[in-house]
């Protein structure tokens, strides 16, 4: 025997073999053409036993030729079974009456709920203004959601959040604020950081929530001032609500801001005229503010003569609930599909 006839003749077997299997009709017949190559008798394992009387010299090449042609037929034996039992299977249902024509279901497709979006409307804001975003735990220590923002032990502006506690000092954050004395003792200034995240309070009414969601914002630097402040709250609220809508500072009191303001926007609902929603004031409170109290620098050892700051933290359920006319704030969490798909 010699090397070009041999591989001749492989060549053959191999095309014939792919021929016969293509051929074949049900599996019956795709058995016996496997049967006729690949069997125990088959043609390819007689060429394959034969090896032997090939010259020495030779044995390699052809040897890896004839195994790659048994692979080869294998495989396409088998798809032609896979075929066949495919093939039985669909004629099966179709006596059953299944009809495969019609359009496959559509896996329901989610989208993100309303709070992630105006979370992350917010939060693009002012990241145009180049904060940086940073988170804290929700599960926090007394230390950094009190004292640390100059809310002493058993000081009664501490009744302003209730919250729940894990231990004596540890509890469910009661605001994103303790975001600010985190970043602080971490970093140096200058600082523009923006902290959306959850919030919990012993509270529960159709505009409270046990758990609801605020973004903090804080900025400090050396000579940074109330117009800062005013500016960049300002530039957020015509980036959110539109360049017509008028805003107010109401001075106020947070411990850790001094001097602390809340601000106001023009109704959003009746552009000022006075409606049930502003009760008939024409204002709405959107958010709290101020200049970061030396008391918190100190908490953190920055030197309140050489750095100054304004913090803000705002509600997102508020802004959501204003912005498509809800007027409970349950409906957010109780994952109806059909009111939250309408986001
Ligand atoms: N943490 C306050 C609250 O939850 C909101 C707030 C007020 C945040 C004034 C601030 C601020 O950063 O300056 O009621």
């Amino acid at each position: 025997m010699d090397g070009p006839g041999l591989q001749a003749d492989l060549k053959r077997l191999e095309e014939e073999g792919q021929a016969e299997l293509d051929a074949a009709k049900g599996e019956g017949q795709v058995q016996a053409a496997r049967t006729k190559y690949l069997g125990r008798k088959g043609l390819l394992t007689q060429f394959l036993r034969e090896m032997g009387k090939v010259p020495p010299d030779q044995r390699p090449a052809i040897g890896r030729m004839a195994n790659e042609i048994k692979a080869n037929l294998e495989e396409r034996a088998e798809k032609a079974l896979e075929k066949e039992r495919s093939r039985q299977k669909a004629e099966a249902l179709l006596k059953e009456g299944v009809d495969f024509s019609l359009p496959g279901r559509k896996p329901q497709r989610g989208s993100r709920h309303l709070i992630t979006q105006v979370t992350e409307e917010i939060v693009t804001i002012f990241e145009r203004l180049g904060f940086e975003v940073s988170e804290g735990p929700e599960v926090e220590l007394d230390y950094y959601n009190f004292e640390a923002l100059n809310f002493p032990k058993d000081h009664p502006a501490r009744d302003m959040q209730d919250t729940f506690y894990f231990s004596p000092n540890m509890v469910l954050r009661t605001h994103t604020s303790p975001v600010q004395v985190r970043v602080m003792e971490s970093r140096k200034p200058p600082l523009r950081i923006i902290a959306p995240g959850k919030v919990y309070r012993h509270d529960s009414d159709p505009t409270h929530s046990p758990m609801f969601h605020q973004v903090e914002g804080f900025v400090v630097d050396r000579e940074v001032t109330l117009a800062d402040l005013k500016g960049t709250l300002e530039f957020f609220v015509h980036q959110l609500y539109g360049p017509g809508v008028q805003m107010r500072f109401r001075p106020s009191f947070f411990p850790f801001t001094e001097p602390s303001a809340e601000v106001d926007i023009q109704c959003v609902i009746c552009r000022g005229e006075g409606c049930p929603v502003c009760k008939r004031s024409g204002w709405l409170e959107i958010l709290g503010s101020g200049m970061i109290d030396p008391e918190v620098f100190r908490f953190v050892g920055y030197d309140p003569e050489v750095y100054s700051g304004y913090a803000f933290g705002l509600g997102v359920e508020r802004i959501a609930m204003l912005r498509v006319g809800l007027n409970d704030i349950r409906l957010f969490y109780e994952n109806n599909f059909q009111f939250l798909k309408q986001f």
